[in-house]
């Protein structure tokens, strides 16, 4: 089963997956992220610190995920694994959509053309949401902003992620951020456990 967190930056998703680990320990997932942990991954970092053309920082993103799909989460699905992503696909149909607009004619369609055929679509998504400018106080007590993290920027792409909700409601469940953190993770955390349980029992019958 594969279940992907996302959310526009600042929204406390670092938080929740910490909180997920301790919670959910006993199902034994694999935790794993986009940008990812090979040097495709490293490779996307730098193009994001060096603010490289859009064309190039997309494309690199879509690699790091064929990479990320090759090394962790094809193989822990085969395991029959719990995989949990910090972000994956919708990350990039949202960030990039914005990034790639007046750079190529329709980039959400560029975007999800890209990964047809080839990618996984996860079994459920979970969509931190927040008002934005509480996302941007949470990140100014941060360090070293990303050239994504500036409102107009950030205020498009929760757009994007609504809308992406709207069109699967059956995949997507938008979670309010400004829930208390223990309460957030004990709902997000119990929702998960259900969906696997509910898979147990499908695979029973
Ligand atoms: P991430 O490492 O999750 O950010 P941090 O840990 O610094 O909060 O992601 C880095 C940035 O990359 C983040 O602003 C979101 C962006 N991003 C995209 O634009 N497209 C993508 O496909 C992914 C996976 C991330």
């Amino acid at each position: 089963m594969l279940v992907t967190l996302e959310g526009i930056d600042g929204t406390g998703k670092s938080t929740l997956l910490m909180a997920l680990r301790e919670k959910l320990a006993d199902l034994e997932p694999v935790f794993t992220r986009e940008p990812g942990a090979t040097w495709v991954g490293e490779s996307v970092r730098r193009a994001i610190a060096e603010q490289i053309d859009p064309i190039t920082e997309a494309t690199l993103f879509v690699a790091d995920h064929a990479a990320h799909l090759a090394t962790v989460v094809r193989p822990a699905l085969r395991d029959n694994k719990l995989v949990i992503s910090d972000r994956y696909s919708d990350s990039r149909f949202a960030y990039q959509s914005v990034t790639l607009e007046g750079v190529i004619p329709e980039p959400e369609g560029w975007l999800r053309a890209m990964h047809n055929g080839w990618s996984i679509v996860p079994d459920k998504t979970f969509l931190l949401a927040i008002p934005v400018d509480d996302a941007l106080e949470r990140l100014a007590e941060k360090s070293g902003r990303e050239h994504f993290e500036r409102r107009e920027i950030l205020e498009k792409v929760q757009d994007r992620y609504l809308a992406f909700a709207r069109a699967e409601p059956g995949r997507f469940v938008v979670v309010d951020a400004l829930m208390e953190k223990e309460e957030l993770a004990g709902f997000v955390a119990d929702a998960i456990r259900q969906m696997v349980a509910h898979g147990r029992k499908q695979k029973r019958k």
